[in-house]
């Protein structure tokens, strides 16, 4: 089993993204034996909660269903669980790698390192955003997701 975690602030709207898109792709390919994916925040503050309504909606409209995903903080238990923990931003990564047990030997990094679009290397916080920024959010993260699945197709699963 190789184990995805995705990881943003508030774990309401990039993340959840990125767990939803990504499960729905592995689900697709039905790889769901194979891959395990799920999605935290470094913040506290959405324990417990549903996505952001904009999020939600937004997904919705391209076939996506993220209302039952739950809001959870990140551990550094979850270095022991999780062969990728892939942040949406730079900040993010930072707070990981200072959680990150000196033994871990899984891949943290940056989650749009798989994506295709060289001048986005963070998904940009959506959370005071508009409509856009939720939309180049599910761009971002639909591109990303393709190119981690390729990966992990191609690496772990061999
Ligand atoms: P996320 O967006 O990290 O993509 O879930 C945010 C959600 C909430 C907050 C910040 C970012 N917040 O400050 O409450």
């Amino acid at each position: 089993m190789t184990k995805v975690l995705f990881v943003c602030l508030g774990n309401i709207c990039r993340s959840p993204t990125a767990d939803g898109i990504f499960r729905e792709l592995v689900a697709r390919e039905k790889l769901d034996q194979k891959i395990l994916v799920d999605s935290a925040g470094t913040g506290d503050w959405h324990i417990g909660k549903a996505p952001d309504s904009r999020t939600i909606a937004a997904a919705r409209q391209r076939g996506y269903d993220l209302s039952v995903l739950r809001a959870r903080q990140v551990s550094a238990r979850d270095f022991a669980e999780f062969d990728y923990v892939l942040a949406m931003d730079k900040s993010n990564l930072m707070n990981l790698q200072r959680m990150k047990p000196s033994t871990y030997t899984g891949h943290l990094g940056l989650f749009l390192e798989f994506g295709s679009r060289g001048n986005y290397l963070e998904v940009p916080d959506p959370y005071h955003g508009d409509r856009d920024d939720f939309e180049l959010v599910l761009d971002l993260v639909e591109d990303a997701a393709q190119g981690l699945l390729n990966h992990i197709c191609n690496n772990a699963l061999r």
